[in-house]
C-alpha cells in the first residue's frame, strides 16, 4: 500500500523527497501507462494548487491524452497547437505564468491559470509530454521546473 508522507523543508528538499517517492513507485516496472498513472496521482496529491496533472502520449502524429488526474480533458492535441504541442514540437519545457497570454493555449479546464509542460523524449524519440496545470497565476517557478523535470526523467528512465 502506498503511504503518502508530507513533504518537508525547502522546495528543493521537498522535490528531492518527491523524487524518491517517484523512483520507488516505478521501481521494476517498465509499463508506461502504469507508471504515468501512478506518477500523475503522486504529483496531483503531493503538490498544492494543481487542478490537472497528466500525460499526453505521442502516437506518431499527435498527442493523445493518457493517464491523468483532474477533470476530463481534450483527447488529441496536434503538435502545432497549445502549450502541449509547443513543448512536444520544440522539445523544450514550456513554463507559462499566464495561460491566457499564450497564443493558442487550449483551455481544457477553465480553472487553469498557469501551466508547466515537460517534453518526454527517450533517446531521439518523442514519447509525449507531462502537463501540469494550476488555478493560480505563475504557480511554477524555476525550482518547480527543475523538480518536475527530474520526475519526468524517472518516467523516461523506467521505459525499456
Ligand atoms: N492547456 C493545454 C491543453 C491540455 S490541458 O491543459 C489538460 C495546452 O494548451 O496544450
Amino acid at each position: 500500500m502506498f503511504a503518502s508522507s508530507t513533504l518537508t523543508g525547502s522546495k528543493p528538499e521537498q522535490y528531492a523527497q518527491l523524487l524518491e517517492q517517484a523512483r520507488a513507485l516505478v521501481h521494476g516496472e517498465a509499463d508506461r501507462i502504469a507508471n504515468a498513472a501512478n506518477l500523475s496521482a503522486l504529483l496531483y496529491h503531493a503538490l498544492p494548487d494543481l487542478n490537472w496533472v497528466g500525460f499526453y502520449l505521442f502516437d506518431g502524429k499527435e498527442l493523445v491524452v493518457g493517464p491523468f488526474q483532474g477533470l476530463p480533458a481534450c483527447v488529441r492535441i496536434p503538435l502545432d497547437k497549445g502549450v502541449c504541442g509547443a513543448a512536444a514540437r520544440l522539445r523544450t519545457t514550456q513554463r507559462i505564468d499566464d495561460v491566457d497570454a499564450f497564443p493558442g493555449h487550449i483551455a481544457c479546464d477553465s480553472a487553469s491559470r498557469s501551466e508547466l509542460v515537460i517534453p518526454l523524449v527517450h533517446g531521439e524519440t518523442l514519447v509525449g509530454v507531462l502537463d501540469i496545470d494550476s488555478p493560480r497565476l505563475a504557480r511554477f517557478d524555476a525550482e518547480d521546473q527543475a523538480g518536475l523535470e527530474a520526475i519526468a526523467r524517472v518516467f523516461l528512465d523506467a521505459l525499456r
